[in-house]
């Protein structure tokens, strides 16, 4: 599978062990993340994450900052970004069956390395079961066009 994968300063180790997790998988990883020393707010990983998966550049996004938080609420402003912060796998599994994620994010300082691998299989692995959540996703990704305070 192509994977964009996403990060800023605080998450360049978790980032390397799970692109290198993914690459040791066969998973083609195109990182648009920080490297070793370089400090990057998250909105910008994240937004060119999102736009690479949601152009079809990509199968699938995975975001990583220092929490999870910062980086999955900026790939959520991009239409056609449906992203979770999660910090445990079975919400990285029901993000994909009931809510079909096309990106998934978390936090460094939340979660350790083989937590992170747990969570990105879930998130590979597990298919959108469709029927009455497609409805509902729909529902989702309508809200941008109905946008009013009113
Ligand atoms: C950076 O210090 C930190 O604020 C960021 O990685 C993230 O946790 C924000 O949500």
């Amino acid at each position: 599978m192509k994977i964009a994968i996403g990060n800023d300063h605080a998450a360049v180790e978790l980032k390397l062990h799970i692109k290198e997790y993914l690459e040791a998988q066969g998973h083609e990883v195109i990182d648009l993340g920080s490297a070793m020393g370089e400090r990057m707010d998250y909105p910008r990983p994240a937004e060119a994450v999102a736009k690479r998966v949601v152009s079809g550049g990509a199968e699938r996004g995975i975001l990583i900052c220092g929490t999870g938080v910062g980086i999955s609420i900026s790939a959520n402003k991009v239409r056609g970004a449906r992203c979770a912060c999660v910090s445990e796998p079975v919400s990285a599994q029901m993000c994909r069956a009931h809510n079909d994620c096309n990106l998934i994010a978390f936090g460094a300082r939340i979660v350790g390395p083989q937590l992170a691998e747990a969570i990105v299989d879930q998130f590979l692995t597990t298919p959108f079961e469709g029927g009455r959540h497609a409805r509902r996703v729909e529902m989702i990704m309508n809200l941008d066009e109905r946008q009013s305070c009113d």
